[in-house]
């Protein structure tokens, strides 16, 4: 028996890879297609692990998913793999619409001919696990309750769009054919391994090179901030005791203004590694020309995951913020190595440094 991790040299499907095998015997196959936000020394510390795999592959490719599958006997697919930056779905929406969309249209469609296939036992012990996303609701007003499970789906950029369109495919697929489907809809997650292309782990890197801190807008946009190993705890849960068919919102009950999130990475950096001349790294805070389209607030209500599931956070953002940074600065040669290349081409195009 075994599990199939989609996405898995990723930001937090490689979080959830470690923290799966660090709570369980069960063989883990993780596959990714290595994009320019797959990277495989994220798995670096359990690529001796005998209860690991790692295979490379898109999730569109039916012939390599049939086959481990079949011959690993997988009891659940977890699907991390997607396209996940906003702001490269602004500048270019096709891959976004062909791995979100058309990837998980077709592997929920290898994962269905290999489950009609299993004995009734494996059949009803089977989950395919659909990682998803709080943006496909939409934006908040400041005064909104938060978004809950039957709040409609309103998305706004190219990514929640086809986000939302793959939630949709998931939700089909259970209603249609039985598929033995849950689906996670998760806010922003940070915490160590987080691609430099967002918020939190750009503005730390740029911190400490003496670049620009870029805040689109006026930094008065709204997130709920979710610890990465709290989702990962959260998807865990949901894979073992979650309702067919149904959907789970994943938050952490900290809502913070992109401005203030900058300022407490600036203080943390402050006490940790001060800068040189005395002054804060506050000070290289730069407002920016907005995002289009720009969601002004996200909040999830994860009510119903504690109360059915019993799930809650075990860190506050105040906990979590501390050790992103110090794990940011305690390891420069991951930094370096995925700062190379093509990354420095999308920050000059973004940013025209
Ligand atoms: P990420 O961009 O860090 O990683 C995505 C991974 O998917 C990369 O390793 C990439 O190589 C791989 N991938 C892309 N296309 C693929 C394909 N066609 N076949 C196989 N692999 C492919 O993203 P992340 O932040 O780790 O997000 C993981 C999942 O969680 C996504 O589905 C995302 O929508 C969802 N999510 C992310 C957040 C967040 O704050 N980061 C919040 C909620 C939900
Ligand atoms: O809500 C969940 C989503 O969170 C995930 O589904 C996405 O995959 C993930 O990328 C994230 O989306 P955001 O757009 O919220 O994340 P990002 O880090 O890109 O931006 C966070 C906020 O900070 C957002 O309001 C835009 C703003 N921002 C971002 C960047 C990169 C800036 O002000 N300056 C920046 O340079």
């Amino acid at each position: 028996m075994a599990i199939l991790v989609t996405g898995a040299a990723g930001f937090i499907g490689g979080n959830f890879v470690l923290d799966w095998l660090a709570h369980h015997d069960e063989l883990v196959i993780s596959l990714d297609k290595l994009t320019y936000a797959g990277n495989l020394e994220n798995l670096a510390s359990v690529t001796a692990n005998p209860r690991h795999i790692f295979v490379h592959s898109d999730i569109a490719n039916s012939v390599v998913i049939s086959e481990l599958l079949a011959k690993h006997q997988v009891r659940a697919v977890l699907n991390f793999a997607a396209e996940t930056h906003v702001d490269r779905s602004i500048t270019g929406p096709d891959e976004f619409i062909q791995t979100n969309i058309v990837g998980t249209f077709k592997l929920l469609e290898t994962v269905r001919t290999y489950w009609s296939n299993l004995d009734e036992a494996a059949k009803n012990e089977f989950r395919f696990l659909h990682v998803s996303t709080d943006e496909v609701y939409g934006s908040l007003s400041k005064n909104d309750p938060a978004f809950s499970e039957t709040n409609r789906y309103e998305p706004n950029s190219p990514y929640s769009a086809s986000k939302a369109a793959s939630d949709h495919l998931v939700r089909a697929y259970h209603h249609t054919y039985g598929l033995p489907v849950l689906t996670t809809n998760c806010s922003n997650n940070y915490g160590p391994y987080h691609f430099p292309e967002k918020l939190i782990p750009l503005c730390i890197l740029n911190a400490l090179n003496g670049k620009n801190l870029p805040i689109y807008g006026d930094g008065q946009q709204i997130r709920d901030w979710l610890y990465v190993t709290d989702h990962c705890s959260a998807i865990r849960r949901v894979l073992a005791r979650g309702t067919l068919g149904e959907t789970y919102n994943v938050g952490g009950w900290n809502e913070k203004a992109n401005l203030d999130v900058v300022n407490t990475l600036c203080t943390i950096l402050d006490e940790l590694q001060p800068r040189a001349d005395g002054q804060s790294y506050s000070t290289q805070i730069t407002f920016v020309k907005d995002r289009a389209g720009h969601d002004r607030r996200y909040a999830i209500d994860a009510t119903k995951l504690e109360r059915e599931l019993g799930w809650k956070p075990a860190e506050t953002f105040e906990t979590g913020i501390r050790k992103t940074v110090q794990w940011y600065l305690a390891n420069q040669q991951w930094v370096s190595n995925v700062t190379s290349g093509a990354y420095r081409d999308w920050v000059n195009q973004q940013y025209q440094a």
